[in-house]
């Protein structure tokens, strides 16, 4: 599925997520390290996290091709293994949507950046047409979490991101794949922590 997506256009908005990033990068939920590519060289190193021990094997063998240092470790998005205020950048690619709490992931990337890091975006999520946010609402009320792996439809992952204590720099919001499926309601954001969060 990852594969189509990405042969789909999905590369793009990775490369877009990507782009300008510097220093030392956390990835929250890699998967099978479809984002690897696209990191600039700027970045010196990524410490990748994710739980799931067969995507992590698969990472393992993305990072060996990676063009920048990546190193994929076990871990939980609410549990980072990563000491406070360290990592200049928190990426999350289509992973919010499959966290138990994205409030409690929210909370874990700002306890992990540094003063005026950036936590970088790239999520589906709350439809604006108010009928497939209904939708949205009843396939992640019934089957869609356990079809899926965790996955939610129409999580507000921007108003998370806001209500963590983040400051949104950048906002896009478009449709991917361009239909009005309850999938396909993407955003791109960039955001920082103005000052670091209390332990
Ligand atoms: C849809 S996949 C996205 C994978 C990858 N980020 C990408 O862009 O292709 C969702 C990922 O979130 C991971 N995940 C689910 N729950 C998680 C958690 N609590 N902490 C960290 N990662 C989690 C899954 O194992 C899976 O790799």
């Amino acid at each position: 599925m990852a594969r189509a997506m990405d042969e789909g256009g999905l590369t793009e908005h990775r490369r877009q997520l990507l782009s300008g990033l510097r220093g030392e990068v956390v990835e929250i939920g890699a998967g099978p390290g479809g984002t690897f590519p696209h990191y600039p060289p700027t970045v010196t190193r990524v410490l990748a996290v994710e739980p799931e021990p067969r995507l992590r094997a698969l990472a393992r063998s993305a990072a060996a091709a990676a063009p920048v240092p990546v190193e994929v470790v076990d871990g939980l998005a609410d549990r980072l293994p990563v000491a406070d205020h360290t990592a200049d950048a928190v990426v999350c690619c289509l992973v919010l949507c499959s966290v138990p709490g994205p409030a409690a992931a929210l909370a874990e990337a700002r306890r992990v950046l540094r003063p005026g890091g950036q936590l970088r975006v790239l999520e589906h999520g709350r439809a604006d047409a108010p009928g497939v946010a209904r939708v949205q609402r009843l396939l992640d009320a019934t089957i869609w979490p356990r079809l899926a792996g965790g996955c939610h439809t129409g999580r507000d992952t921007v108003a998370a991101i806001e209500q963590a204590g983040f400051t949104l720099d950048r906002l896009d919001r478009f449709l991917f794949p361009d239909t009005r499926a309850p999938f396909s309601w993407h955003v791109l954001a960039t955001a920082r922590s103005a000052r670091p969060a209390a332990r």
